[in-house]
């Protein structure tokens, strides 16, 4: 096809708003799937994004649309929907010239969308802005309409509205598709160079790599060179998705499609890499790659012991399907075998450990989640430390750097005070607020990483009774006093607990665990010190005392099948204790102890 009649767009939607029946609709409207056959979702594939309401992989799909007497093609380019993915969706955006900013007609604007129209901007991009749901009585299409308007700078009347439920107003949103987005410029005699937007692990082919060619032509019969690597690949086929994948004999200009070469791990084929051709291949790669990095690592140990080969094998094949994921192997004094798990952020953390229980039929335990700090030290040395233990033990410390992020919250103005004092109780500092209409306002915060990845989300949905909406992005580091806290059990530290924070959290950290510990802990034969220090000073205590009276005591008279029933069951237990120094602990008081309630 001919770049003038080719559109490539995405849709901008915050969860919920409509993006996946949108497309849908579009599925069905363009003939790509018959109405026979529409499975509600079609593009949403996986269970649990189902479950969790979520896109985490792109599904792209080529739709025909004729408009007058002319046909097209349209490139429908799904971007990832979570916070933790903004790379990815910075990819998909630079797939596209066009974006369609969908919003709830009876919600308006959310921090997601926000950020993403943001992003959509900030790559020129021609926005369509559109209110979905105009169906429903609820729905307030001229507020929200001016709301929009006001926004992305253009006239109430410029907002589309539609109902992606009934297919009202999609056909004329499909026909402004064409009319409004820019066509793709390219160069077709330049050498090939086309952009790895995303890429997907299938048992059966290997990766399927999905591409927008920029310059140039890919066809089937040459081999491809990955720009970042140099790696060069056979092409076993290249593609469209109409929906399902349909071989062609090439894509040219402005064309989005599929690549299979036969490797078996994503990491072989990155979003953001440059495709070229082997023999006179472009020298310069598109801009805009970046590696891809884990910003927040835990420990992910199995309950039971046993466990271990599964967790490994589960992680590998995960990894097949996520360049993001990294792992190493630990151990821990109070866990086990284990390994550390490096994340895009703390969602990305929540899914893979989600899907390591249930598609892997795991059951996990994981430590509190951490970021990336650098610590100087006075001798000039320079440590990353992305778990407590590899926290600098010897010398002074110089100088902490830890990363920081920026957030954007959107909530109803009443709630303003209580976002202000939750920011500001996590070392917040306000950049700026801003009305999207009298009833509600955007705040921007520059925030630690550190203090989002705890219990930001929730705490900040708990003081806005679920109405505030929040996105970050990664936004350099800054210095900051930290330290790190250790927990001990009769003088021996339990791995597993020892935490980086800030200086004035130290002692409320320190305080909860040895409560927490000292009511999860049975008591032993003596008297157990639970103690928090920082180096050697120790900021808080708790006791748990000696036991008086023999188990076996509590059962009165001669039952014996009792007796015996109980020191079964202390045998059993026994099994799974863990040994701190001379402290027996049963493995469940340290899952309880990390398990944030
Ligand atoms: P994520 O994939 O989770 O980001 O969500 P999404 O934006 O794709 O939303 P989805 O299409 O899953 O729609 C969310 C809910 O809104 C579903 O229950 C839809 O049935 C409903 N919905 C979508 N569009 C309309 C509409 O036009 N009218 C009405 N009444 N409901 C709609």
């Amino acid at each position: 096809t001919p770049p003038e009649f080719i559109r490539n767009f995405c849709i901008i939607a915050h969860i919920d708003h409509g993006k996946s029946t949108l497309a849908d609709r579009m599925l069905q409207l363009t003939g790509v799937v018959e109405e026979r056959a529409m499975r509600a979702q079609y593009l949403d594939r996986m269970d649990i994004e189902r479950e969790r309401g979520i896109t985490i992989k792109a599904q792209n799909v080529r739709l025909p649309w004729r408009l007058g007497e002319q046909d097209h093609v349209l490139h429908l380019i799904d971007t990832p929907g979570h916070v933790d993915f903004t790379y990815e969706v910075s990819r998909a955006l630079a797939a596209c010239e066009g974006a369609i900013l969908l919003v709830d007609a009876a919600q308006g604007i959310e921090a997601q969308t926000l950020a993403n129209l943001y992003l959509a901007l900030d790559k020129d991009l021609h926005v369509i802005p559109v209110l979905n749901k105009i169906d429903l009585p609820a729905a307030e299409p001229d507020k929200y309409a001016a709301e929009l308007a006001h926004i992305i700078g253009c006239e109430p009347t410029d907002v589309l509205r539609v109902s992606a439920k009934t297919g009202e107003g999609v056909r004329e949103l499909l026909d402004e598709v064409v009319r409004q987005v820019p066509p793709p410029v390219g160069e077709a005699d330049a050498p090939a160079r086309a952009m790895i937007f995303d890429s997907v692990y299938d048992t059966y082919r290997g990766v399927v790599t999905y591409i927008r060619v920029v310059d140039g032509k890919i066809t089937p019969r040459e081999k491809i060179r990955m720009m970042s690597t140099g790696a060069t690949h056979e092409l076993l086929e290249v593609g469209i998705i109409s929906p399902e994948p349909k071989p062609t004999r090439g894509l040219g200009v402005g064309e989005v499609g599929y690549l299979i070469t036969g490797v078996k791990d994503v990491r072989q084929s990155k979003v953001g890499d440059t495709v070229t051709s082997e023999r006179k291949g472009a020298d310069e790669p598109l801009p805009g790659y970046r590696e891809p990095q884990p910003m927040v690592f835990s420990g992910l140990y199995p309950v039971d012991g046993s466990d271990y080969p599964v967790l490994r094998d589960a992680l590998e094949k995960l990894q097949l399907n996520d360049a993001a994921l990294t792992f190493e192997p630990e151990t821990s004094v109070a866990l086990g075998f284990g390994f550390r798990c490096g994340f895009l952020g703390l969602l990305h953390l929540e899914i893979t450990r989600a899907r390591l229980e249930r598609e892997f039929d795991l059951d996990l335990i994981s430590t509190a989640p951490n970021v990336v700090y650098e610590v100087y030290l006075e001798d000039g040395t320079e440590h990353i430390v992305t778990n407590p233990s590899d926290w600098p033990t010897g010398g002074k410390i110089a100088e902490v750097h830890e990363p920081v992020s920026k957030v954007t919250v959107i909530a109803p103005s009443e709630f303003i005070g209580a976002i202000m004092e939750l920011c500001q109780g996590k070392r917040g500092q306000l950049l700026g607020m801003d009305y999207l209409s009298e009833e509600r306002v955007e705040l921007r915060y520059r925030l630690p990483l550190a203090e989002i990845i705890f219990d930001f989300f929730d705490a900040l949905k708990s003081r806005t009774r679920g109405y505030a909406s929040l996105d970050y992005e990664e936004a350099g580091q800054q210095t900051a006093d930290l330290v790190k806290v250790d927990i001990l059990l009769q003088g021996e530290p339990v791995d597993a607990f020892s935490a980086i924070v800030h200086k004035d959290a130290a002692y409320s950290y320190g305080n909860r665990m040895a409560t927490k510990l000292r009511e999860l802990i049975p008591r032993q034969q003596f008297e157990v010190p639970i103690q928090a220090a920082v180096g050697s000073r120790i900021i808080a205590r708790e006791t748990i005392r000696a036991i008086r009276k023999d188990v076996l005591a509590k059962c009165y008279g001669g039952d014996i099948s009792r007796k015996r029933k109980l020191l079964e069951k202390q045998k059993e237990g026994k099994k799974r204790m863990k040994t701190v120094g001379r402290v027996e602990v049963p493995q469940e008081a340290f899952v309880a102890a990390l398990s944030t309630e």
